[in-house]
């Protein structure tokens, strides 16, 4: 059965696809300008504190399941519990497909963008709002990256997603090193690094811990499930512990790196006072181009065009596993063919996208949508807003408080351990120890209580810090 479902070929080929998962918009576009709002250095901190301490025994149980049931998150809750039980994994779905719904949007931006760039269009960054409005154009553009995502997915795991990921990963690791030592050059480039690696702990207030973590979890692609599917294609000589550790590694590896790649640039365009990283998540749509334009017309254009295609590589590793999880229910549950659960489920997201993309200005009842509470105030927020708010911000705690919660005290924590003992040599004890006390007790509290605090603030302005 496994073979039929397909399998990764290599353990290499199983890493970069899973830290490429990782790796994606929220590396690239969103850590950057979360760090820029939660102090700098002192965000930096506790994201990785949370990646190691809080992810990561989530990040080994859901592929152990994965693994363990050589199925999708549905047929694997089924299979390892009652029936019930394959709710967690229904969300799972839900969640991937509203999330790949708006991510596919941004995505189609970073591409459009590359398009612009290339052309020389620098003016492009002032007009992002009056962009994003284009529908049609940027509706192209999101169509032709849902059609990439869907065309890689339906070649299967070894000859899709594996191949991809093995072309993708190092070229979006080689251009970002490259970048990274252009922007170090830079006049002012050290003013951007002492921003970014000089924390400031008085910065640090509930707020920034809470999408400190919330950051943490969207990035290492948790909570969802796609790492119980991407487990399920993984062969029982790969050690689950190691593989975790090296994903979890190479995710922070690149958030850490797009830090150090965009802070100089901003350093370099505000002559040192920091001034657009304020912009929130503008700055990477409406800052850099301007940076881009001040490198003159060939640097500019190199540089700028290296830039969005670095982040439309990165969206697209992310995006594949977005589309597999569906897929591989459809696939499993259902017994789709694979081309025909592919295609018809990148249709379905690609319309459930189409609020989100028009919630940016082009239909005023999207763009104003509802009130979501949010650093003490109601504001009004789009559409694509809303869905990131149920899928990323709520679902996605949910999901890993009731995955662990299912390790710990349905499938209990020695059927686990007996799974990532497969193919581990070598293991320190310790880190088993740990893994079994964080998904019994610090997992489902922690992320527990981030489901429902958001619940309280986002929708109920019931702030509890
Ligand atoms: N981790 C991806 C990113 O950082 C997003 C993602 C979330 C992908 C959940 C898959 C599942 O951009």
């Amino acid at each position: 059965m496994a073979t039929s479902r397909g399998q990764f070929n290599t353990r290499i080929g199983f890493i970069l696809a899973a830290a490429g998962s990782a790796v994606g918009l929220g590396n690239i576009w969103k850590f950057p300008f979360e760090v820029g709002q939660g102090g700098g250095a002192a965000f930096v901190v506790l994201y990785l504190t949370f990646c190691f301490m809080l992810c990561f025994p989530v990040m080994v149980s859901e592929i152990a399941i994965g693994r363990k049931t050589q199925l999708n998150p549905v047929g694997a809750f089924k299979k390892l519990g009652h029936g019930n039980w394959s709710i967690i994994g229904l969300l799972g779905i839900i969640a991937g497909v509203l999330i790949l719904s708006f991510y596919n949007v941004v995505a189609g931006w970073a591409f459009g963008y590359f398009v612009e760039i290339v052309q020389g269009n620098f003016g492009i960054g002032e007009q992002f709002p009056e962009y994003i409005q284009q529908i049609f154009k940027v509706g192209a553009y999101g169509i032709i990256f849902m059609t990439v995502t869907a065309f890689i997915v339906s070649k299967g795991i070894a000859g899709g997603i594996e191949k991809a990921s093995k072309i993708l990963m190092p070229t979006l690791f080689i251009m970002i090193i490259g970048l990274i030592a252009y922007s170090l050059t830079l006049d002012g480039a050290m003013e951007g690094i002492k921003f970014y690696l000089v924390p400031d702990f008085s910065e640090i207030n509930g707020e920034v811990v809470y999408s400190a973590l919330g950051q943490a979890f969207f990035s290492l692609s948790l909570g969802m499930g796609a790492l119980i599917t991407y487990g399920s294609y993984v062969s029982k000589q790969q050690n689950i512990v190691r593989s975790a550790a090296l994903i979890t590694l190479t995710d922070v590896s690149i958030a850490f790196l797009a830090g150090l790649m965009i802070f100089p640039f901003v350093a370099y365009l505000s002559n040192g006072s920091m001034e657009g990283v304020a912009g929130g998540p503008g700055l990477i749509f409406m800052t850099l181009p301007g940076v881009f334009e001040s490198l003159g017309p060939t640097l500019g254009v190199v540089i700028g065009s290296v830039f969005f295609l670095l982040l439309s590589f990165a969206a697209l590793t992310s995006t594949v596993s977005l589309l597999e999880v569906p897929v591989a229910y459809l696939v499993d549950e259902k017994k789709i063919k694979r081309p025909y659960a592919v295609w018809g489920m990148a249709l379905f997201i690609f319309v459930i996208g189409i609020p989100s993309l028009l919630g940016n200005g082009y239909v005023e009842s999207l763009t104003s949508f509802m009130e979501i509470h949010k650093e003490g105030e109601w504001q009004t927020k789009g559409f694509m807003d809303f869905v990131e708010l149920i899928a990323s911000d709520t679902f996605l705690p949910i999901g890993g408080a009731l995955i662990s919660i299912f390790v710990a005290y349905v499938w209990k924590t020695n059927n686990l351990n007996e799974e990532i003992a497969i193919g581990r040599e070598n293991a320190i004890p310790l880190v088993t120890k740990y893994i079994n006390f964080a998904v019994s007790f610090i997992c489902p509290v922690i992320l527990g209580a981030i489901a429902i605090t958001t619940i309280l603030d986002r929708f109920f302005g019931v702030q509890i810090f």
